[in-house]
């Protein structure tokens, strides 16, 4: 009686036993969502240098190409400029710089206009199209951000910005530039045209050599 009673138990425990370590055989070399979004993230950013590259050495054509910080600006050409300084602070901020600059700049963000609507279908394209390494649950906060700063409300037009065309508020925008700062700017270009260069700036009292130094990446003069 006594060992009738304990064999099936045996038994079961020995088939629990069975699966548990088959399903942990097959589970062992998964990765997770989240991994392998990364990992998509990852070949995508490696690909995508590869035809950057290959285009800027003009052996594709670049015309749609996305823009990687190369730039004719104010300062010397074609260096990385740290687009960031033009995120807004708030809530979602490093959540957009992390998952925003794997593949391109952020100059394809902070010059946008779009409704909360059309940010969420942006991300979506990003997450499915390209694996964009966004997880779901921070969804909410980047779109809530995104439309906040990059709505229709958005002054930046274009980056580098053009000092020459930019309205006071974008060009209060630049790290350093305060609103009066701007407003100065653009009184001076108003009483006595264009800025020349970017050098040029130095003609409005309150910017200095050093100021100038910290920004000049950012601004450009000509299309
Ligand atoms: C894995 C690569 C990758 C990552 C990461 C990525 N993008 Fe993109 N993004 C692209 C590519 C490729 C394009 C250009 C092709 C296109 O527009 O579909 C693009 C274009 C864009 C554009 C311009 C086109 C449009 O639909 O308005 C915006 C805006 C944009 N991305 C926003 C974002 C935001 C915001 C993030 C961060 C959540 C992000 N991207 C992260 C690959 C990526």
């Amino acid at each position: 009686m006594a060992k009738q009673s304990i064999e099936p138990k045996r038994n079961i425990s020995n088939r629990r036993q069975g699966l548990l370590s088959r399903k942990q055989v097959v589970d062992a070399p998964r990765f997770s969502r989240r991994e392998l979004a990364k990992l998509g993230a990852l070949l995508t950013m490696a690909f995508t240098s590869l035809f950057l590259s290959m285009s800027a050495h003009g052996s594709m054509n670049a015309s749609r190409s996305m823009s990687v910080g190369v730039y004719q600006t104010g300062s010397s050409a074609k260096e990385k400029i740290d687009w960031s300084v033009f995120l807004p602070e708030g809530n979602g901020k490093a959540e957009v710089a992390l998952a925003c600059t794997s593949c391109h700049d952020l100059t394809q963000v902070i010059t946008q206009k779009k409704s909360a609507g059309n940010w969420r279908t942006t991300l979506q394209k990003m997450i499915s199209q390209y694996q964009a390494p966004v997880d779901k649950e921070d969804m909410p906060i980047l779109i809530e951000y995104l439309a906040k700063n990059f709505g229709d409300k958005n002054p930046i037009e274009q980056l580098p910005m053009n000092i020459n065309t930019s309205s006071a508020e974008a060009i209060s925008r630049v790290p350093g530039l305060t609103p009066e700062l701007a407003k100065a700017v653009v009184e001076s270009r108003e009483a006595k045209g264009p800025f020349a260069s970017v050098e040029d700036l130095k003609r409005v009292k309150g910017i200095s050599d050093t100021e100038l130094k910290k920004i000049k990446s950012y601004l450009k003069t000509t299309e």
